[in-house]
């Protein structure tokens, strides 16, 4: 089992890692349009963090690093069926926030949580109050009506994994 951080880097291995994390998301994320995944996944600007299984992606996040602003944006999150439930999405969330602290410079993370996922991202330490101060994301991250604005403060020195 590993962790991985890709983006559309054009290496054969990351982009079949890549596509099998998209058909998770658009299993996943029905109310997604698939177009809008697959955008956003290949988009050079965006980093996915991937739990991978005997070469196989078990689920992964999506996030776009807003490097000047030190905060990043989740826009999707999903474990495969199958594979749900069995702490790879706690585990993920924990590789994010290192990888987002350690490599990117990044203190905070916002999402769009869905209503039926917000129970999973307080359990990974997200919360409903916006404590970052507007001017510094207002304008980056789009309006979107169909969840919920989250927000995590990533901790300065917490060894998220080992
Ligand atoms: N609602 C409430 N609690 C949940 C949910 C949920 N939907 N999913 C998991 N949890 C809980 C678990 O019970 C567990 O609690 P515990 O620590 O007390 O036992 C904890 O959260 C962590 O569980 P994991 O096993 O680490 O979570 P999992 O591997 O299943 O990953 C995920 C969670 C990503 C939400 C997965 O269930 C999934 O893919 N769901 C479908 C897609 C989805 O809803 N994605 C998020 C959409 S929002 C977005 O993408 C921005």
């Amino acid at each position: 089992l590993k962790f991985v951080c890709y983006s559309n880097d054009g290496v054969d291995e990351h982009m079949v890692w890549l596509i099998g994390l998209k058909n998770i998301f658009g299993r996943q994320l029905p109310n997604m349009p698939k177009e809008y995944i697959v955008r956003l996944v290949m988009d050079r600007s965006h980093k996915s963090v991937m739990v991978i299984r005997r070469n196989q992606v078990v689920g992964g996040i999506t996030y776009r690093p807003y490097v000047s602003q030190k905060f990043g944006e989740i826009a999707f999150c999903a474990i495969t069926a199958d594979e749900q439930v069995k702490g790879y999405g706690t585990r993920l969330m924990n590789h994010l926030k290192q990888h987002a602290r350690d490599v990117d410079g990044l203190t905070h993370f916002l999402t769009y949580a869905d209503n039926n996922a917000v129970g999973y991202f307080i359990k990974q330490g997200f919360t409903k109050e916006i404590h970052l101060e507007k001017d510094r994301w207002q304008g980056y991250i789009k309006d979107y009506d169909g969840g919920i604005l989250m927000e995590c403060k990533i901790d300065p020195k917490l060894l998220y994994t080992d």
